[in-house]
């Protein structure tokens, strides 16, 4: 190999590791930041060292891009910046911080790489105008390293919950169901749950990253649940919406009542797609499905969900099985 293609390759090397790296960074903020995405971003230097990394951390704060430049600029290293890697293309709009376009053409950066597009088109158009101003923009898919797949399919999964809101105008839908070694989601008498201590923590790392949870009467009728999250640290300061699907008004004002003491906000609704439009509107990017068999099933009948997380009840001294499926990803991207 000469030694300008082994030069090729440790570049796309440097730049495929400070992808996994903002991808990790935004990783670690899921469900902390609707109505926004997650994103991450790392600042390199002309010889590829990381200069600063930092990810959004929510509404109304810094986006990823703005925190790393600033963290930069802290440091007195500002004028190393070089090269950005971002894990959603830079914002071009006055929202409610400036756009990331302008703070990135703020700094001597000549190249900017970008997980995905931005798929909110009030948002959208940081690539072509960093790109009019003279800099190498080049979206993630176009990194010639083997993990490029990998890395894009992170994005993907990363911005999807964003992506489905703006696009489709309902959250995404994750779905948990747990079937017993029999294929019943039914628990035994007097239990709430059948499910061993490793799916137990998934169920809670599943409504951790959720903007919003959806049940069903019987359900809130059967087990009165707390729906708040155990077994981990919830995001400081976050309330989840708890949307409850009554038609025939059984749930009691207690339950909802003490639903809201634990820091919820639930609400009554009758149509699942109206209230999956309804938690759009009120910016919930993730609503998680913890149902029983009718509205599992109806869930399921209707298409409108995103992820189905099952688990699988193993026998004694065995882990519980757990396989997620995705469904219908975003072609547009
Ligand atoms: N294994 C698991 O993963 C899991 C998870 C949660 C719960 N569970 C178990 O599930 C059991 C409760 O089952 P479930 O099926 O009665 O509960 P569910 O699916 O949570 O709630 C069913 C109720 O939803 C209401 N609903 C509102 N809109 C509806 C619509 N468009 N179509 C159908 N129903 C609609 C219906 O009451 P209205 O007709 O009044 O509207 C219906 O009776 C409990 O034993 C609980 O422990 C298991």
């Amino acid at each position: 190999m000469s030694r300008a293609e082994t030069e090729v390759q440790d570049r796309t090397a440097i730049l495929a590791e400070a992808f996994r790296h903002a991808l990790l960074l935004a990783s670690e903020h899921e469900g902390a930041t609707a109505p926004n995405p997650v994103v991450g971003c790392v600042l390199l230097d002309a010889a590829g060292a990381v200069l600063t990394a930092a990810a959004h951390l929510g509404a109304g704060l810094p986006h990823a891009e703005a925190r790393a430049i600033a963290l930069a600029r802290d440091a007195g290293l500002a004028e190393r910046i070089d090269t950005v890697i971002v894990t959603l293309e830079p914002c071009n709009h006055h929202g409610r911080t400036g756009p990331c376009s302008a703070a990135i053409l703020s700094t001597p950066a000549r190249e900017v790489w970008y997980g995905m597009p931005d798929p909110n088109p009030v948002a959208s158009g940081g690539a072509a105008t960093l790109r009019a101003a003279g800099l190498r923009v080049r979206p993630l898919a176009e990194l010639n390293h083997p993990a490029r797949a990998a890395l894009v399919a992170k994005a993907e999964r990363l911005l999807a919950p964003f992506a489905t809101r703006v696009q489709r105008g309902r959250p995404f839908v994750t779905v948990k169901q747990a079937l017993d070694a029999s294929g019943s989601m039914i628990p035994p008498l007097g239990a709430k749950t059948f499910t061993g201590p490793e799916a137990l923590l998934v169920a809670h790392q599943l409504r951790r990253r959720a903007d919003a949870i959806l049940t069903g009467s019987g359900t809130v009728r059967a087990d009165r649940p707390e729906f708040t999250v155990r077994h981990l640290p919830d995001i400081a300061g976050k309330s989840r919406i708890l949307t409850i699907l009554d038609r025939r008004g059984r749930v009691d004002a207690e339950y909802l009542a003490l639903a809201r003491a634990r820091g919820l906000q639930p609400h009554i609704a009758t149509d699942l797609a109206d209230a999956l439009r309804g938690l759009a509107e009120a910016g919930c990017n993730e609503v998680l499905v913890e149902a029983g068999p009718t509205l599992t099933e109806l869930v399921r009948a209707s298409g409108l969900w995103d992820e189905w997380v099952l688990i699988e009840k193993a026998p004694l001294g065995q882990s519980d099985q757990i396989t997620i499926t995705r469904n219908l990803p975003l072609k547009d991207h």
